[in-house]
């Protein structure tokens, strides 16, 4: 089947823009308080958890997966963009890094302890969403966690630059509920919700949720 056009356009564009995406986005150190909190929570529960791989679902350069590996979480990265995943493995060659799509992890049934999504999810259309979301379900294990974090709004923004780079992307933000409420349709319980208004490194409203897998199906 051939791959959707969005997925194309996300590819080449952070193909395009990775070098500059470390150059000018600070790295976890230096996020805001709240949002390293959350990884913190998700990190310790994730260890608390069987002890199972964490998937950081469009991981980037892989700055993120090593923050986590740096708390004790046997994290590995997948992303769309070679060029991301070669800056990740070259960065943290300890670490695995694989090309692929969120949409379709590769990975088996019940397979993780954990999955970040940070940052990631804001590119995909939201009629999309659903699938995506039963792939976290699907391949989570039973007690497994998520921790999504993005921009919040309500907006279909389709600019022609990022990171000083020429893009073809398109962002999709979301209200914060409504993202809930699509994990809550995947099957996953959502635990905890943050709402941060713009700040720091970022430019815009942003929020974190965590959600867990039940137990019982
Ligand atoms: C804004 S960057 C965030 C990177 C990283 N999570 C971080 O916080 O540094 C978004 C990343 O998500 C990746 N991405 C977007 N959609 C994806 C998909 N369907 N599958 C895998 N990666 C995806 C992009 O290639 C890009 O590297």
């Amino acid at each position: 089947m051939a791959e959707p056009s969005y997925l194309s356009a996300v590819r080449a564009s952070y193909d395009t823009v990775a070098v500059e995406y470390v150059a000018r986005v600070p790295p976890p150190d230096a996020m805001d308080p709240l949002s390293r909190a959350m990884l913190a929570a998700f990190a310790e529960l994730v260890r608390a958890a069987a002890p199972r791989p964490v998937a950081d679902l469009g991981c980037g350069p892989g700055r993120v997966t090593a923050y986590l590996a740096g708390l004790g979480v046997a994290a590995f990265g997948v992303d769309l963009s070679p060029k991301m995943i070669e800056l990740a493995r070259h960065a943290y060659p300890d670490l695995r890094f694989t090309v692929g799509s969120m949409t379709a992890p590769g990975t088996g049934d019940d397979a993780l302890g954990g999955i970040l999504a940070w940052y990631s999810t804001h590119h995909t259309p939201p009629r999309c969403l659903p699938a995506m979301f039963a792939e976290f379900h699907r391949t989570l294990a039973p007690g497994g966690h998520l921790l999504w974090g993005d921009y919040v709004g309500d907006a279909h923004l389709r600019p022609t630059r990022g990171y000083g780079r020429p893009v073809s992307y398109e962002s999709y933000l979301l209200p914060l509920d409504r993202t809930a409420g699509l994990l809550e349709q995947a099957g996953l319980v959502v635990t905890a919700r943050l709402e941060q208004e713009p700040g720091g490194m970022a430019r815009r409203p942003h929020g974190c949720l965590l959600a867990r897998k039940p137990e019982q199906p």
